[in-house]
């Protein structure tokens, strides 16, 4: 039986009645339509529909339904119910009867819905956030035990300057603080109660909104309750905060498979995390790697569909949004497990150290310390820049690094250079000379990681 059948004189086609419902998505919200429930229960005894006994018994019954269901998916799934909330109240209504029908004075399924996602954004966010902090120790470890470890670092993939795999660690560690501010961000907004909107213009019972906000753990009550049955922005929200995030690891996913890669080969996939091929028997690939790569379009498609599904939506509630949950819960749940991938992903890599260094040390990476050499002895860096390119091509031109020249030689293309080029191309210096903020110098590394350890450390995970 559908909740509104009272105006209704044929039963609903079949097909139709299959089309409408929304069960097979919106069971994962059992848990946040019993807290909103029994929160509304509370508030039914502040305006006499129900007495505190009355409230105690569905209260508790609402949680013995929690209790039996929130593990037992498939017999939620086996009912006919249209969606969550109608499943509930049959459910509520089975156990206690009359008393369970009273539950649903003064509230809409609109409101509802609003609220129990909101709360659902709530719950993952807390998942989300601890997972990016986990995410976060890990590239803390591999920098702790890497700050000596130099590999090459690149711009259009073409190795630019040396760095260390730690200050590498630490790039990531920055994005993915970028990503948990954003997602503690999306939470004001998530932290304000729709619930006594009613279905489009507010309540007509005299409910105190805050308190029910309240006594869901909501910080306050949203305003406008046109705006509120209607609202989702805070699943876009929710769903750029993934994205973007998504990218980031996208980013080192392809960080890894290039540096993993039989081109760089500088860093090596363990076994356990690698797959082989069917017909080529030399073959591990970085399966793994190109799956949080492209399992990030899955991630970009439910924030485009969720754009898409709210642009040029009429006020207020339209059955268009219920097509929402299933693009929150693809890219929520896609975050939350690539987050976990990236994890055991750092935690199964194994870095071979010479090749990183003699690659680090190859492509002529230690050119712009030569043009600083000069511009520090008084050649004007524009200068500096084109001496230094044309010591390059000569060093090219008879296979050699740049501190394997001879010192006539540099002399020739600049006489100021003295002997001390050769400390100032060693790769050690060029690391160290970085030492202002933010450079690879061991001391700003070790600056970074000081500050990351004393935050992680004040955040319970
Ligand atoms: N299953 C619906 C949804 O997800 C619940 C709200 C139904 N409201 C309505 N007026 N039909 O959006």
């Amino acid at each position: 039986m559908s909740l509104w059948g009272g105006r209704f004189t044929k039963l609903s086609h079949v097909k139709f009645k299959k089309f409408n419902n929304s069960l097979k998505v919106d069971y994962r919200l059992i848990k946040d339509d019993i807290k909103s429930s029994i929160a509304w229960s509370k508030i039914l005894i502040d305006i006499q529909i129900l007495t505190n006994k009355e409230q105690k018994l569905i209260e508790t019954t609402l949680n013995s339904i929690l209790k039996k269901y929130s593990n037992n998916i498939t017999d939620i799934l086996e009912s006919d119910s249209e969606d969550i909330h109608s499943w509930l109240e049959t459910m509520l209504i089975n156990k206690i009867g009359e008393l369970g029908k009273k539950l649903y004075t003064g509230r809409s399924r609109n409101e509802q819905i609003a609220t129990n996602l909101k709360l659902w954004c709530k719950r993952k966010s807390n998942v989300i956030l601890k997972k990016i902090i986990k995410l976060q120790r890990i590239f803390l470890n591999q920098a702790c035990l890497h700050q000596d470890t130099i590999i090459p670092g690149y711009t259009h993939l073409q190795r630019a300057q040396p760095i260390t795999f730690a200050y590498w660690c630490l790039a990531y560690i920055e994005m993915l603080e970028r990503d948990r501010l954003r997602v503690l961000d999306v939470m004001k907004y998530l932290n304000l109660s729709p619930l006594g909107c009613g279905a489009i213009a507010g309540t007509s019972w005299n409910i105190d909104r805050k308190k029910l906000a309240l006594l869901m753990g909501f910080s306050d009550s949203t305003n406008n309750a046109l705006d509120s049955v209607s609202d989702r922005d805070f699943i876009i929200d929710m769903l750029s905060a993934a994205s973007i995030s998504m990218m980031h690891l996208s980013r080192f996913s392809e960080d890894l498979i290039f540096y993993s890669s039989g081109e760089a080969c500088f860093i090596e996939l363990s076994d356990s995390i690698t797959s082989g091929s069917s017909l080529m028997p030399q073959k591990k690939n970085p399966d793994i790697l190109e799956l949080i790569r492209g399992k990030c379009s899955g991630v970009y498609g439910s924030l485009h569909s969720i754009l898409i599904l709210l642009k040029g939506l009429p006020l207020s509630y339209n059955k268009d949004l219920q097509e929402d949950k299933q693009h929150l819960f693809q890219g929520l749940d896609i975050w939350d497990e690539c987050l976990e991938m990236c994890g055991v992903v750092l935690n199964n890599i194994h870095i071979h150290k010479l090749r990183a260094k003699k690659l680090a040390r190859e492509g002529y990476s230690n050119a712009t310390e030569l043009a600083d050499y000069l511009a520090i002895k008084g050649v004007s860096f524009r200068d500096a820049h084109h001496v230094a390119g044309n010591i390059v091509m000569k060093a090219i031109s008879q296979n050699k690094y740049l501190e394997e020249l001879d010192l006539l030689t540099f002399k020739k293309y600049c006489p100021l250079v003295e002997s001390d080029i050769y400390q100032y191309l060693t790769l050690e210096s060029c690391l160290e000379k970085k030492d202002a903020i933010g450079g690879v110098s061991k001391r700003q590394v070790q600056n970074s990681l000081n500050l990351i350890k004393e935050r992680l450390y004040h955040i319970d995970s």
